[in-house]
């Protein structure tokens, strides 16, 4: 076999084989396969894509590059949540205590910021002392105990992955329906969960920037993941504007609090306990989604999830006094004032310009080595919908220096949009394909 024929294949529409699109994932990863083959072949699987049986077979292929986490021994049910990346979405934090204090064990294996989207390690990272470098064992035994535990990929998941989301994010190959679902579903497959609700974002902010391009990705998770024996859940949400009110990496740990405490943003709590009532759904543990929100809803109510997540800051390494110390100071001296030009109605705040410019500011990273800094980003006063006048505060925006904020600030002042007339509102939820 040559790799040269497998992308001639590919290029002319061809479907390729499961020893044709082994030869391409081993040989990379063996380094039998140089990086230009294969970055050739991602391009022609841009363009052309992938049969449902392909999607399957790279999965599984990629999944089959490393090892799986070996969760026996501990009792379940086992689920947990995707995200494929957004702006300001904390849910992670807040929704991994709630549906563990309902009994489901999640175990969470989360990504860093990169490009556009926050990630969820560098948020947990940014409480003073709080560790997401779990070895396997400390993994398992913090789910058995807690309910849950956050950790990065280790070496020894989906090695192809690494290798590959590498190559795509430098050869504009990273928008590919197939290629998202092998790189997101073999990790997933990877860390031992039964079921997995993923939460496909779309929008500006989001990978994918309209709803039906959304759907195409949700309907391949669901149906590749089905095909993996897994049971799976994909929920279509807006991620036209920021999730919540606060962009940053501290400052969702802060808005995390708020919601674990009952006092989270509407939209924020929409979206989490959506997606949370499907997992208890998934997990077997409510008949459906409503008496399910409702416990959930309870969950944070009691105080048991604050209490479990102050339990994981704990049991991670955190120092959950000094968190609270921060809580509401934790501010870098580098800040402006986001104010209205014009008076009228906020029509949007660009999630992908908020987004881009949280890069600047020293949120988020153009490369995963790249550092975050905790006490930068946007605290909003105002979103979608409100009525302001010329001048008034629509958003506090930190950055990590003096220029930081000059390089940001088009990108910031170029996200709001202010028009004479309240703007319809459009629905947070706005898609469920279930396959449970
Ligand atoms: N997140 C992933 O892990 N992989 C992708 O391909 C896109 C988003």
């Amino acid at each position: 076999m040559r790799a040269v024929d497998i992308i001639m294949k590919k290029r002319d529409g061809g479907e390729l084989s499961r020893e044709e699109l082994a030869f391409i994932v081993d040989g990379y990863v063996s380094g039998e396969v140089p990086e230009y083959q294969v970055s050739s072949w991602l391009m022609a699987v841009f363009f052309r894509g992938m049969s449902f049986r392909e999607t399957a077979d790279l999965t599984d292929l990629m999944l089959r590059s490393g090892a799986s986490m070996d969760l026996s021994g501990i009792a379940g049910p086992f689920v947990d949540k995707h995200s494929t990346g957004g702006v300001g979405d904390k849910v992670s934090l807040v929704l991994a205590p709630v549906v563990a204090a309902c009994g489901v064990k999640v175990p969470m294996m989360s990504g860093r910021a990169l490009g556009h989207t926050g990630g969820t390690l560098d948020k947990l990272e940014s409480i003073p002392g709080y560790t997401t470098r779990l070895d396997e064992k400390r993994f398992r035994e913090y789910i058995k105990r807690d309910g849950f535990a956050m950790t990065g990929q280790t070496d020894a998941i989906v090695p192809a992955d690494k290798k590959l989301y590498s190559l795509r994010d430098v050869t504009a190959t990273v928008e590919s329906v197939p290629l998202i679902t092998a790189s997101i579903l073999s990790k997933k497959v990877a860390e031992g969960a039964e079921a997995l609700v993923f939460d496909v974002k779309s929008g500006p902010g989001a990978f994918m920037k309209t709803v039906p391009d959304a759907e195409r990705l949700a309907l391949s998770l669901v149906n590749t993941g089905k095909a993996m024996g897994k049971r799976i859940v994909g929920v279509i949400t807006d991620m036209t504007e920021p999730l919540g009110k606060m962009v940053g990496n501290f400052f969702e740990v802060e808005e995390s609090i708020d919601c674990l405490k009952g006092k989270g943003p509407a939209d924020l709590m929409e979206v989490t306990y959506r997606l949370s009532a499907w997992m208890l759904v998934a997990a077997g543990l409510a008949v459906d989604v409503d008496s399910a929100t409702r416990l959930c809803e309870e969950a944070v109510a009691s105080g048991r999830a604050w209490d479990l997540f102050v339990r994981n800051v704990k049991t991670q390494g955190g120092d959950s006094d000094r968190m609270m110390s921060l809580y509401g100071n934790y501010r870098s001296a580098h800040v402006r004032a986001l104010r209205a030009p014009t008076a009228g109605f906020i029509q949007s705040v660009d999630a992908f310009k908020i987004g881009l410019a949280g890069v600047y500011l020293g949120v988020g990273r153009n490369r995963t080595s790249d550092p975050v800094a905790p006490d930068v980003g946007f605290i909003f006063e105002k979103k979608k919908g409100s009525r302001v006048e010329a001048g008034d505060t629509v958003a506090m925006v930190y950055g990590k220096d003096a220029g930081s904020l000059d390089a940001a600030w088009d990108l910031v002042s170029g996200a709001l949009s202010i028009g004479p007339a309240r703007p319809a509102s459009a629905p947070l939820i706005i898609k469920e394909i279930s396959a449970l």
